[in-house]
């Protein structure tokens, strides 16, 4: 399964660059992937015209797969309304036919209005149990906008995931392949406990931090590996970004069960 994933548009914004997402759409119509992920902040206020233009570019990528995330700039200005219109439910599972079998993308929507941080919030685990659990016909892939673990090269690490740990403690119950997130504006790869989280750049916009220059990730999975490519719009292959086996290895088991931690509805000592 081959996966282009982008975030960190930022119509609307004076550093957003047009030609580096048409560069980015043409190349990535060029690649053919099963799946583009677009993992939030497609605007930079949550004006309505900042979506409709983001719309007419994603319109252009030739792909029957294209999921889009919310980010916390959509989210500003009550533009969670204008999003659902133009991309759908903020929160959803999909499946995709792909070469090894059939993936389930789920997309969260981690956003609070008006804020930078995110949350998934605890009423939302269930769900996300309910989808991944037993999935076994391919990769499991879980959008969303915010980063779960820290982003070297951003400087102070803030607005991350405010309930991180019971979101990681479920991702690793259930075994989930690949987590795509944006916000940080800085590529970056983590393989913890067998989930791996892969970081997306800006693509479109100069909100660039130190020398990382805008760029979006390609993803391949095959039967053994999975190889991530780092490119810039408009300067042609790119380079590798990560590579792991397509089977997690961990060298480390955890005993206690899952819902001592995350999914308890009783506590412990009341039990039998
Ligand atoms: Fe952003
Ligand atoms: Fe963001």
């Amino acid at each position: 399964m081959k996966i282009v994933q982008m975030s960190d548009v930022h119509v609307g914004s004076g550093l957003f660059r047009p030609e580096l997402l048409s560069s980015a759409i043409e190349e990535t119509n060029s690649l053919r992937p099963d799946l583009v992920a677009v993992v939030g902040d497609l605007t930079m206020e949550g004006y309505r015209w900042e979506f409709e233009e983001a719309k007419e570019y994603l319109n252009r990528i030739e792909c029957e797969n294209v999921v889009v995330a919310m980010g916390n700039h959509d989210a500003r200005s009550v533009g969670y309304r204008h999003f659902e219109e133009f991309f759908g439910m903020r929160e959803r599972a999909t499946t995709i036919l792909v070469p090894e079998g059939e993936a389930k993308v789920v997309v969260l929507d981690s956003t609070k209005p008006d804020l930078d941080e995110g949350e998934v919030g605890r009423e939302h685990y269930a769900w996300l149990d309910s989808e991944f659990r037993g999935w076994d016909r391919g990769p499991k892939i879980l959008m969303i906008h915010h980063h779960i673990l820290a982003v070297p090269g951003t400087g102070r690490d803030v607005n991350n995931l405010r309930d991180a740990g019971d979101v990681m403690a479920i991702l690793r119950e259930l075994k989930v392949d690949m987590v795509l997130s944006g916000h940080r504006h800085v590529p970056y790869v983590w393989s913890i406990s067998g989930v791996r989280i892969v970081h997306s750049g800006t693509v479109s916009s100069m909100r660039v931090r130190g020398t990382m220059a805008p760029s979006y990730n390609v993803i391949e999975f095959d039967p053994t590996r999975v190889e991530i490519t780092l490119r810039e719009p408009g300067k042609g292959e790119g380079e590798p970004l990560a590579s792991f086996s397509r089977e997690a290895v961990t060298t480390s088991e955890f005993y206690p069960a899952f819902d001592r931690f995350v999914t308890y509805d009783m506590l412990p000592f009341l039990k039998e």
